[in-house]
């Protein structure tokens, strides 16, 4: 293939470069478009626009595959504990057995909040939701490490800010839980690996190893998925050179909303509102195929998969394991799965490649393991901040790296007379 593009606009003819990926995607590369014809582009939701080249993540939307760094998720969610795919999101590579234990070793150095931190969850209304309160946790962070602000950051002070990061916000999203239930924090318990250490924190006892690793999966499933908002929000906020702990805020409050890691928050309350209607999940498909209803069908669609999503297939299958294991016989299971069927045999649905995502059966397994509601898009959060970390990192290291900076065309009035 030509390794360049011709774009026509009125009598002129300009050349534009054509970029290839490692796995065969190719971009046009129109970064001297205005300079040479005063043009721009115009890409509503940015669905066309590659706005970094990376090295972390591969998503094949049309074939549902996604991979880090290579390895596909399915492999990664039999194989590595989510403390090994975080460290090769970060890092590039999977951890030797030693780097493991001293990454494990510094997070337990680092799982203690400042009391400050705790004092300012606890001004927090008991009925706050979570995600407000670890974005701001997040951001009242940057008062407690100084050290950690400088804007040109040393490799010494980015190695010092992975474990850190994972150690507080495990220990931020726990006191979060306390705080809605109205209980006293718990310590870390250093005996306790991540994900176990995580759910010690939230009930005050120590899971089983079915729990954790259930849980430990989910994580993993949620670490990166490259370009998406809050990552994209993180680039962008990390991009002014704004420390890490405001980019990883803002990158929690992306989350939060409904359309992206807030799903999780919005499947489950459909299927309850389904299960209360007494059920019929049909009126539920109804309501999201009338164009006049605001009403979407939650966990179903996405911008990229437009055939499965890998990491919901994942999910289901673990979802009838867990609760069996677990011993839990919930109804909604049930309400999903008839909806799920019944969605993917319906024309709309089928037309426009809708399919369940990552979010429609994880909340499923949170309820299961004892987790409320409000507090799922946190356990999103959890997973996601070590992607999170990789693309602000990648993003601060990419050669040529600017500020984020978008144009617009602009649709208002001209000329207006005081
Ligand atoms: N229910 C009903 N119709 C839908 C849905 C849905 N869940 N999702 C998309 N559509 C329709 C939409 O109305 C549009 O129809 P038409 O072509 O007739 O106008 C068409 O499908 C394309 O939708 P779109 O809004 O252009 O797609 P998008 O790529 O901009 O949005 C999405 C992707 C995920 C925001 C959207 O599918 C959605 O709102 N889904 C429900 C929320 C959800 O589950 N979000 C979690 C995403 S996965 C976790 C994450 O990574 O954040």
């Amino acid at each position: 293939m030509s390794k360049s593009a011709k774009l026509i606009l009125g009598e002129n003819e300009i050349e534009l470069p054509i970029i290839e990926g490692t796995e065969s995607e190719k971009a046009v590369d129109i970064s001297k478009l205005r300079g040479q014809t005063g043009f721009i582009t115009f890409d509503n939701g940015l669905g066309n626009t590659g706005a970094c080249l990376s090295n972390i993540t591969f998503i094949d939307g049309e074939k549902g595959i996604l991979k880090h760094r290579g390895y596909l998720i399915e492999n990664l969610c039999e194989k590595s504990s989510f403390l090994e795919v975080s460290s090769l999101l970060y890092t590039g590579k999977l951890p030797s057995k030693t780097e493991l234990e001293n990454l494990k070793n510094q997070i337990k150095e680092k799982s203690t909040i400042p009391e400050g931190i705790k004092k300012l969850i606890k001004s927090f209304p008991q009925d706050a939701h979570p995600m407000g309160i670890t974005s701001s946790a997040m951001v009242a962070l940057s008062g407690h490490y100084p050290h950690l602000l400088d804007q040109d950051l040393s490799d010494q002070q980015k190695e010092e800010l992975f474990p850190l990061m994972l150690g507080q916000l495990k220990t931020i999203a726990a006191a979060v839980y306390r705080h809605g239930q109205g209980k006293d924090f718990i310590e870390s318990n250093p005996e306790l690996d991540y994900t176990a250490d995580f759910l010690y924190m939230m009930n005050g006892d120590k899971p089983s190893d079915a729990v954790a690793k259930a849980l430990d999966v989910l994580l993993i499933l949620h670490a990166d998925h490259e370009q998406n908002c809050s990552a994209s929000t993180v680039r962008v906020v990390g991009s002014s050179k704004a420390n890490l702990f405001a980019s990883i805020s803002a990158g929690i409050d992306a989350l939060w909303g409904p359309l992206h890691g807030g799903a999780n928050q919005a499947v489950l309350e459909m299927l309850d509102a389904i299960q209360k209607d007494g059920g019929g999940y049909e009126k539920f498909i109804s309501k999201a195929k009338d164009k006049e209803d605001p009403f979407r069908l939650m966990g179903f669609g996405h911008r990229v998969y437009k055939n499965f999503d890998p990491r919901a297939k994942v999910i289901k299958g673990y979802c009838d394991e867990i609760l069996e294991k677990l011993n839990v016989e919930d109804p909604l299971l049930d309400i999903a799965k008839g909806l799920e069927t019944t969605a993917l045999s319906d024309e709309y649905f089928a037309k426009r490649k809708l399919f369940p995502n990552v979010d429609f059966y994880s909340g499923i397994i949170y309820k299961a393991l004892g987790i409320p509601t409000n507090m799922f898009t946190v356990m999103f959060a959890l997973g996601r901040q070590p992607g999170w970390m990789a693309q602000w990192k990648e993003m601060l290291e990419a050669e040529g790296m600017r500020i984020t900076r978008p144009r617009q065309i602009y649709q208002g009035k001209t000329d207006e007379k005081l």
